[in-house]
Order: C-alpha cells, then structure tokens, then sequence
C-alpha cells in the first residue's frame, strides 16, 4: 500500500512509536513542550546539517521521520545517544530529538517522510 493512515493517539506524551511504511521504519515521536524548546534553541552552528526544528514537523508536538541512519542506513534506537534522541549502534551516530544528526559519521538528519494531518491526531503518510 502506497498510503498509510496512522492513528496517533495512543502514543503518551513523551513517547513514541514505530511503523511500517514502504517497507521503511517509521519513527513518531510525541514531544513534550520542554522538548520541542531544547530543539529549537539548539543554534545552527551547531548542527553539521542545518535545519530548523520548525522546517522538521508540522505540528512540533509529532515528529515524524524516516526511521532509517543516513550514513549507511541502520536503524537507529529510540531514546539514546548522547542527544536524546536516536542512536545507531553500526558505527556510532547520535541523532537528537528532531532527528537531526549531532555525532559521528552520518552526514545528513534523518528524512522527514511525505505525510499531513488528515485529523487533530491522525496522519497520513504518503
Ligand atoms: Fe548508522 Fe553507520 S549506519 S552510523
């Protein structure tokens, strides 16, 4: 299936989930408000791919992101690394809480996939 529609609404403030999409890894994460403020007052300088935690979501409470390392494309572990975020145990990249890449070798921030808000929490993904 091309599409998928996601209900969002069992995932607790805090946590996440992750799904299947075009055979990819999904990863959705529900933001809490201190969260989503750490990410956006991380300064560009800062980040070795520079995108705005604002350019990443479309409601800063859901993070959504292709759940895949863009070094050599494991798949990272929720809630570790040394930014709170992702970690990929291949070689050792840290992604932060907007997915983007803060340590080791992966060059780029995880991809945001394809999706709108078809309801207040729903998703469609594709
Ligand atoms: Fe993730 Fe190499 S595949 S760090």
């Amino acid at each position: 299936m091309a599409n998928a529609e996601v209900d969002l609404s069992p995932v607790p403030m805090g946590q996440g989930m992750t799904i299947k999409w075009r055979g990819k890894p999904i990863f959705v994460r529900r933001r809490t408000e201190d969260e989503i403020e750490a990410e956006r007052n991380v300064p560009m300088h800062a980040l070795r791919d520079e995108e705005t935690d604002d350019d990443r979501t479309i409601k800063p409470e859901w993070l959504v992101l292709v759940g895949i390392c863009t070094h050599l494309g494991c798949v990272p572990i929720s809630n570790a690394g040394e930014y709170h975020g992702w970690f990929c145990p291949c070689h050792g990249s840290h992604y932060d809480l907007s997915g983007r890449i803060r340590k080791g070798p992966a060059p780029l921030n995880m991809e945001i996939p394809p999706y709108k808000f078809m309801e207040e929490e729903k998703i469609m993904i594709g």
